[in-house]
């Protein structure tokens, strides 16, 4: 077996192939599989970012797995395989469709992988990070959810292109679940740790907080056939690097609640210390009432797709 580390990546579209390739290029794994139901497509492209690696003498190698028996002992697993919404589809048709999908992709890593931490970025996302909880079986600590880092840079770029300046000493905070009820913390967010409401007005900040909210869904309007990929894999990518380097460091994330914020039996997103046993830590931000309420509403908008699932009987037999 491979002494280095090995990162199993799950849908070769242009979101699992970006996590791919910017892990290629960080080189802090030894190897890259990617496993596609189009396997010629995912070999083109793990033959190009080979390349690539090459290129900037980076040591990883990308290689593809035929079958979800040859994604075999990864440290971490990246899950991005699902269906994007189709005209004429609701939101639970499309809650069914990719838990179903999620549901076998998930019982393959258990069993094939069964020491890995799984990062889930299929939508939608809270729900799926619970699906992909409740199938493998495993601890809270290692089923983990991107969205967090994805929302938060958003926000962190409006900021940035609101003020004109301060690009890359913007810290944005953003917590709940990634949907439209998602919970901007403008109170929790700094420029260069001067806070916010010193250098934007009230409705400069309300007008980041609407746009962040609906941040996914304005590059679909300029993309019009997908969504997002360059944001949502380097934010995936980077909890990915921050467990193999067992970094500490803290990043929103989506987990499963055990009584953190007076919820539980749901998954939202909230600050996590990362590291080489997954999400080690969860910390808790103290709210105000407004954020409170908002943070309410954004878990149970979580809770209700997860009511969904069990009327579907979605978890029995299990
Ligand atoms: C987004 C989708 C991918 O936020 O969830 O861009």
């Amino acid at each position: 077996m491979s002494q280095g580390k090995r990162v199993g990546i799950i849908g070769a579209g242009n979101v699992g192939a970006t996590v791919a390739y910017s892990l290629a290029m960080l080189g802090s794994c030894h190897e890259i599989i990617l496993r596609d139901n189009k396997i010629d497509v995912a070999k083109g492209k793990a033959l190009d970012m080979s390349q690539a690696a090459s290129a900037v003498r980076s040591h990883t190698v990308v290689s593809v797995a035929e079958d979800m028996s040859d994604l075999v002992d990864c440290d971490v697993v990246v899950i991005t395989a699902g269906s994007p919404r189709l005209p004429g589809m609701s939101r639970d048709d499309l809650l069914m469709i990719n838990a179903n999908i999620t549901k076998e992709v998930v019982q393959g890593v258990a069993k094939y992988s069964p020491q890995a931490i799984i990062i889930m970025v299929s939508n939608p996302l809270d729900a799926m990070t619970y699906v992909a909880l409740k199938e493998s079986g495993f601890d809270r600590s290692r089923v983990i959810g991107m969205a967090g880092i994805l929302d938060s840079s958003r926000m962190a770029a409006f900021i940035q292109e609101k003020l004109g300046y301060g690009g890359g000493q913007i810290r944005a905070s953003v917590m709940g679940g990634h949907g439209d009820d998602m919970v901007p913390l403008p109170r929790y967010s700094t420029v260069a740790g001067v806070p916010l409401n010193d250098v934007l007005t009230q409705d400069e900040i309300d007008e980041i907080v609407d746009r962040t909210r609906h941040g996914g869904a304005e590059i679909v309007g300029y993309l019009k056939t997908g969504s997002a990929y360059y944001a949502p894999a380097k934010s995936a990518a980077i909890m990915v690097d921050a467990i193999l380097k067992d970094t500490k460091q803290i990043h929103p994330c989506a987990v499963f609640l055990e009584g953190e914020y007076g919820y539980e039996d749901v998954v939202s997103g909230v600050p996590v210390m990362l590291g080489a046993k997954g999400a080690e830590k969860i910390i808790e931000v103290t709210l105000n009432e407004k954020e409170e309420a908002m943070f309410k509403k954004s878990c149970d908008s979580v809770g209700d797709l997860i009511q969904t699932l069990n009327e579907n009987k979605f978890f029995e037999g299990n």
